[in-house]
């Protein structure tokens, strides 16, 4: 998608949330429900932001208006708005890193006999979502010591209830220090690739594996191309890596 032009984005954002606002008043809608409806959709709009704060700047840039120029009555919880509005921008960010597609069960097939791994041996699923690839990568190396970081807090919060066993913690995989994984396993988007792989030759250590689901880098070459079970390709690299 072409990225519009600052301050274009919160413009347009605001505008589509003034508007919805006023469509709905004049449907008949209960002004509450309306300022709550139409603060989501500026939240929404929150994507169209390049950066964190621009998306902050979006997402509250219309229940703040409403405030401050009178143009809605506040009830008393509207107050907790632009937390809950924050906390929705927080995981938009991310998802529009890389969308929420979780790995199919049976997709990493092949994987511990393609790259065996020592019990005990670290890895890392970076963006892990809400703990499918965690899942999977559990099956196939049931003695390694699994972890994930994820950046946004609700979906880590999740993920860790439902992958107990795994070391689950919010942040950012590119500031995350590989180094001390044996295998980091990725299901982003195209577009990450470069940078994984930069990472990866930058960080990890002779023998570690780089695996990607489905997207391949063209800087490094793969050691392997494993078929999954639904027929995605899951790419393996290894330390050192030979360039494409
Ligand atoms: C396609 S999902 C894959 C989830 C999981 N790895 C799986 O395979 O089931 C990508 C995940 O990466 C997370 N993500 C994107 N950019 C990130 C970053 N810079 N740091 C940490 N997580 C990130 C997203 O929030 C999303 O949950």
């Amino acid at each position: 998608m072409p990225r519009l032009p600052w301050p274009l984005p919160a413009v347009l954002a605001w505008a589509l949330a003034w508007g919805l606002f006023r469509a709905l008043l004049g449907a008949g809608m209960a002004p509450a429900l309306a300022l709550l409806m139409a603060s989501a959709a500026g939240a929404l709009a929150s994507v169209l932001g390049s950066t964190l704060w621009r998306r902050a700047l979006i997402a509250l840039g219309f229940p703040m208006a409403s405030l401050l120029s009178g143009a809605a009555q506040w009830p008393a919880w509207a107050w907790l708005l632009p937390l809950a509005l924050l906390a929705l921008v927080y995981p938009l960010n991310a998802w529009r890193d890389a969308p929420l597609f979780p790995t199919p069960a049976d997709a990493l097939r092949g994987l511990a006999t393609q790259a065996p791994l020592p019990a005990g041996a670290r890895v890392l699923d970076a963006g892990c979502g809400l703990g499918h690839g965690l899942q999977a990568l559990r099956w196939m190396y049931p003695q390694a010591e699994v972890h994930g970081v994820e950046w946004s807090w609700p979906l880590r919060l999740v993920c860790a209830l439902r992958c107990p066993w795994a070391r689950v913690r919010q942040g950012d995989m590119w500031r995350t220090d590989w180094r001390p994984y044996a295998l980091v396993y990725l299901f982003q988007r195209p577009e990450s690739m470069a940078r994984a792989a930069a990472k990866a030759e930058a960080e990890l250590a002779p023998g570690a594996w780089l695996v990607s689901l489905e997207f391949e880098t063209t800087a490094l070459r793969p050691v392997a191309r494993l078929q999954g079970a639904d027929g995605r390709p899951v790419w393996l690299y290894q330390a050192p890596f030979r360039k494409a």
